[in-house]
């Protein structure tokens, strides 16, 4: 854990410098270890910078403020995506990065998709695991070529179908190159999340090597 830059932080080197490095984001009540072994199984030999949310919920650590499940603080939502963005900036140079992809589950992943929204230029890609809509009014982005993976649980009680499809449409009306799977299951994470997401990426690298 590290704490001397702005966000609270685990950074694990990878020894694949050719593989695009990972922005891990976790969901509400979890921390900068959560997602680690998720990202080393899904990019093996790749660095991976996980982040801890500021924002406390009775005691639970979140990436920004809501109201109600599913009603989110938009004014915090902005702040906390562009302080997150100031984050990366400030990581990248510290540890030598390239722009990171976003691998966000829940919580994470929102913030993910509102980082995308508002300061495009953070991310090199997203990997948004339960995501939901961030922001009413979208703000008019270019997202140009940005390889986004939305992955949806067909019996999320905490997203509805409609949601994810209306994010899936916004990021892809702004250019981004958008795959949107929907598997059978809920709220959380499976081994279809894993697999899904592992084949994506590296499809992925493998077209950005050729
Ligand atoms: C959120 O607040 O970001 C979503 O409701 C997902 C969650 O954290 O439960």
């Amino acid at each position: 854990m590290s704490n001397e830059l702005s966000h609270i932080h685990r950074f694990a080197p990878g020894n694949r410098r050719e593989a695009a490095p990972l922005l891990l984001l976790h969901g509400t009540g979890g921390d900068e270890n959560d997602l680690l072994p998720l990202g080393e199984a899904i990019a093996p030999g790749a660095s991976l910078l996980s982040v801890r949310g500021k924002v406390l919920e009775h005691g639970m650590p979140r990436f920004f403020r809501r109201l109600a499940e599913g009603v989110f603080d938009e004014d915090d939502v902005r702040r906390r995506a562009n302080e997150l963005a100031d984050f990366v900036v400030e990581a990248r140079k510290r540890y030598d990065l390239a722009a990171p992809i976003a691998l966000g589950y829940s919580n994470g992943a929102n913030i993910a998709a509102a980082m995308l929204l508002l300061r495009p230029e953070a991310l090199a890609g997203a990997i948004l695991l339960r995501a939901m809509v961030p922001l009413r009014d979208a703000p008019k982005v270019d997202l140009a070529g940005k390889p986004v993976l939305i992955i949806s649980g067909q019996s999320d009680p905490i997203v509805p179908a409609s949601n994810s499809q209306r994010l899936a449409a916004t990021l892809a009306g702004a250019g981004a190159d958008v795959q949107h799977r929907t598997l059978p299951v809920g709220h959380q994470l499976s081994q279809a999340d894993l697999t899904t997401a592992t084949q994506w990426l590296a499809a992925r690298q493998l077209a950005a090597l050729t």
